[in-house]
């Protein structure tokens, strides 16, 4: 069944140029590019995004982050999508969780700086797209 996801490069990922070797790892895994967009992130846009996580302890640090710079949003599509991409991203923490291999546990030391964001489920997916993609198809 294909399926669409909503990715992010976070600051790190892009800063540290690496926007070009992850959305290649997207493209070899058979995953296809529906949009992309090189973005200015706004504390609205931050706080909506990561709305869910409003009452942990790291909310604060991670709208800093997130909003730092840069970054690379995509929607992406093709089969188990969502589940797709979290494989190719690894686990949150990089060291951890995240194995040799992945985005994560190739390119990341630390939990904030973990390079790259893709959506949980389905719901989480269309709420996203809508989000950062406000003229993107349903
Ligand atoms: S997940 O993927 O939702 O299960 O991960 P979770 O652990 O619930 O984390 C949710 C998002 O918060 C980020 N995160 C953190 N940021 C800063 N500091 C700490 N300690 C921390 N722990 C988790 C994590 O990267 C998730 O962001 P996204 O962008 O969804 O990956």
């Amino acid at each position: 069944m294909t399926e669409q996801t909503l990715v992010l490069i976070k600051p790190d990922g892009v800063s540290r140029g690496l926007t070009g070797e992850i959305l290649a790892r997207i493209e070899r895994k058979g995953l296809t590019l529906q949009a992309l967009e090189r973005k200015n992130v706004s504390e609205e846009l931050a706080r909506e995004h990561y709305a869910e996580h409003a009452e942990r302890p790291f909310f604060g640090s991670l709208i800093e982050f997130i909003t730092s710079g840069p970054v690379v949003a995509a929607v992406l599509e093709g089969p188990r999508a969502i589940a797709a991409f979290r494989q190719l991203a690894g686990g949150t923490d990089p060291v951890e969780k995240a194995v040799p291999g992945t985005i994560r546990g190739d390119f990341g030391l630390e939990t904030q700086f973990n390079l790259v964001h893709g959506s949980d489920s389905p719901e989480s997916a269309k709420r996203e797209i809508a989000l950062w993609f406000p003229e993107f198809p349903a």
